[in-house]
């Protein structure tokens, strides 16, 4: 018997032991998935959130699981909560750029404050994300940097305008960034998720009246006819992050079910 394959006896695929780890919007979903699933993988995770007793959550969560982690209150709007988590902070390995907010409306629903307000939290947080720490891994010449975009960074969506423009703006400072400090070790890439069934979406799902054909119907944009779940968008996040990934920079990847890779039938 050969439990763990071919001479191999490992049971995560890739690790981040003895990384230190900093993502953001870390208290729900998404960036929840990915810190629990960077802890497992070895880091020390600072779970960053503007809620920050969302964020103690997923610390206590990583902590049950024997992980290390602590919580840091920031506010991706917020310079000054920047300049605090840097001085708690100084040296992040893997930096995750995750803080998002959606909105629905078209070009003519959508007024210019709530366009601004989507920027504000989804483009200019991952700026100030990066800026806050990409300058000390470039200075110490090593570090992987993950953001998260989405398939609507990749094409246009109906009646997602601000947050289309927003998600395409991130995939576009991310292979700026790559390409800017390809050769000093650091390497910036994103993960473009489909629909995810994060807590919140199952929320929403429930107060259809038939949620089962609430789901299908939000499945249908996926060719896989499914939703992802965030441990799956965390698994991409892991691989992006790890040292296997280390000639992967400036990578938009889609984890999408199918979604972006084409035209296929629609039910
Ligand atoms: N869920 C999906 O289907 C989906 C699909 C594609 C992309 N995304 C992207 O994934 C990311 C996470 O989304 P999610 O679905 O897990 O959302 P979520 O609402 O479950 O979690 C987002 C987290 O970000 C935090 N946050 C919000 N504003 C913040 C701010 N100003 N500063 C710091 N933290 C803040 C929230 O408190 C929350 O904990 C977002 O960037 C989102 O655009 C989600």
């Amino acid at each position: 018997m050969n439990p763990g394959g071919i001479g191999l006896n490992r049971t995560m695929p890739f690790s981040l032991a003895s990384k230190t780890a900093l993502v953001t919007g870390a208290g729900s979903g998404i960036g929840q998935a990915i810190a629990l699933t960077f802890a497992r993988a070895g880091a020390f995770v600072w779970a960053a959130d503007v809620n920050e007793e969302a964020a103690r959550t997923t610390v206590a969560l990583i902590r049950e699981a024997g992980g290390q982690a602590d919580a840091l209150k920031l506010d991706v709007t917020r310079d000054a909560d920047f300049v605090a988590a840097l001085e708690r902070v100084p040296v992040v390995d893997v930096l995750v750029a995750n803080a998002g907010i959606g909105h629905v409306g078209t070009l003519l629903t959508t007024s210019v404050a709530d366009f601004e307000r989507l920027l504000s939290v989804n483009v200019v947080g991952v700026l100030r994300t990066l800026k806050t720490w990409m300058p000390g891994m470039v200075e110490r010449k090593r570090g992987s940097v993950v953001v998260t975009g989405s398939t609507a960074g990749l094409e246009g969506l109906v009646d997602r305008f601000a947050y289309t423009a927003s998600k395409h703006a991130v995939v576009g400072m991310m292979r700026c960034a790559a390409l800017d400090h390809a050769t000093t070790g650091v390497r910036v890439n994103a993960v473009c998720p489909g629909r995810v069934e994060t807590p919140f979406v199952k929320a929403r799902l429930r107060e259809y009246p038939d949620p089962a054909a609430a789901y299908r119907e939000m499945a249908s944009t996926q060719a896989q006819r499914r939703m992802g779940t965030p441990e799956e968008v965390a698994n991409a996040a892991l691989f992006l992050a790890s040292d296997e990934a280390s000639f992967v920079t400036g990578a938009a990847l889609a984890v999408d079910g199918g979604w972006t890779a084409g035209m296929f039938p629609q039910q």
